[in-house]
């Protein structure tokens, strides 16, 4: 049986919904607790997202599955209000039917283990002020483990009874945002039951400290992608920031949202990019000449795109960087380079992907509409961000 592409793209979203409506249900009515300023999830167990888009076979079964159960769930619910007997029962049985002959997934590949915190959203915003700060947590506390460069080699490392991963390539988004901030939260045990990495909070930093860590190694790692790659594999949001504007005085950059901007770092003596009517333009940094559109009114903002450009804050002046109407950072312009091209969306929705056929116009033109075109959608543990 064959199910519309459109039922399984959509199934991980409706897991998640389906898990946190549960979750806040248990908490409105007083049954379950809260963690960490968020309702805690009370089970041992959350259902995984990981497979559904490696197993096309296993993300079939969980779709029909679903279907068989909230069918058998409506059966029962016309049962209880029937008043026939025969059909009652007749209606009975074909709901538990449904479900004994439902095509049950592997609950292994279903359910992973979860903790209290597993679905929480990191209440950060992705603040430049707090990628920087994490920044600094991190080289006092991680550093001497993860390596100031986070590839795993710093001085204790060897010392350990395992090797801390790499926090620069994929294995952040492989988690979820709330399961990371568990184990920096309370450290990692290994299969034997030592601990392998010690947790941190809430004594040596504070909850608030731990989403920022967080966000600083997803803004190095995304970094250390574009550098070595020449892509953000996954898509990375424009920090929140404050921004002086010529129109509507100091706001925040997710005011601004719905608008396509263009994030201008101004290298000393060359000439700004003429602002542009498709776009509104911020400038970061440097000396910006009167009024322009809107000018960062926050320092770490600087610092924080040097971040996700992989550079040294003193190699960030001269970049160009692309947000699309949704908030994510797409396009960057190398210091020096003359115009754009469709070469520099750097943030596509697959890996390479290209327009199928030739765009008429050049330049910034096409870039804007490809960028339009290619929605791109964070996924974090197989789950939609
Ligand atoms: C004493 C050494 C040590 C220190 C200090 C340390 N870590 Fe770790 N970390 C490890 C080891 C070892 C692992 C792998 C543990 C395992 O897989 O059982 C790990 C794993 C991780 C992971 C991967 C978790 C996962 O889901 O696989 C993250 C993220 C992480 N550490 C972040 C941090 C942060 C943030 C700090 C600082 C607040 C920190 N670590 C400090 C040793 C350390």
């Amino acid at each position: 049986m064959t199910l519309p592409p459109d039922a399984l793209d959509a199934l991980p979203g409706a897991m998640l919904a389906a898990q946190l409506a549960l979750r806040d249900a248990l908490h409105a009515l007083g049954l379950t607790g809260e963690a960490a300023g968020q309702p805690a999830w009370p089970f041992a167990h959350r259902l995984a997202a990981e497979m559904l888009a490696i197993d096309g076979g296993h993300a079939r079964r969980v779709a029909l599955t679903l279907g068989c159960v909230l069918l058998a769930v409506a059966l029962l619910a016309a049962a209880l209000l029937v008043r026939a007997r025969r059909v009652r029962g007749g209606l009975a049985a074909a709901a538990l039917a449904l479900v004994l002959l439902a095509p049950w997934p592997l609950p292994q590949l279903l359910l992973a283990p979860a903790v209290p915190t597993s679905l929480h959203r990191s209440p950060t915003g992705f603040a430049a002020e707090g990628i920087v700060r994490g920044q600094a947590v991190y080289m006092r506390l991680c550093a001497r483990c993860h390596g100031a460069d986070a590839r795993g080699e710093g001085p204790d490392a060897a010392r350990l009874p395992v090797w801390p991963p790499m926090l620069t390539g994929g294995l952040l988004w492989k988690r979820l945002d709330g399961e990371l901030f568990w184990r920096v939260r309370h450290g990692m045990h290994g299969r034997g039951g030592e601990r392998t990495m010690p947790g941190f909070g809430p004594v040596q930093i504070s909850d608030a400290e731990i989403w920022q860590v967080l966000d600083y190694l997803q803004a190095h790692a995304a970094g250390r992608m574009l550098r070595e790659s020449g892509a953000w594999e996954h898509p990375v949001r424009m920090p929140a920031a404050a921004l002086r504007c010529r129109h509507g005085g100091l706001r925040g950059t997710h005011s601004l949202r719905a608008q396509r901007l263009q994030v201008v770092l101004p290298a000393p003596g060359a000439p700004l990019p003429p602002e542009d009517p498709r776009m509104v333009s911020v400038v970061v940094g440097g000396a910006p000449p009167s009024e322009p559109e809107c000018e960062a009114a926050d320092a770490h903002l600087l610092p924080a795109l040097a971040l996700l450009l992989g550079v040294a804050p003193a190699a960030a002046p001269g970049h160009v960087l692309l947000v699309d109407r949704a908030g994510w950072l797409r396009a960057r312009a190398q210091p020096g380079q003359g115009g754009w091209s469709e070469d520099d969306l750097v943030c596509r929705s697959a890996p390479g992907a290209r327009a199928q056929s030739p765009a008429d116009g050049q330049g910034l033109d096409v870039l804007l509409r490809r960028m339009d075109a290619d929605a791109v959608r964070l996924v974090r543990g197989g789950f939609p961000h």
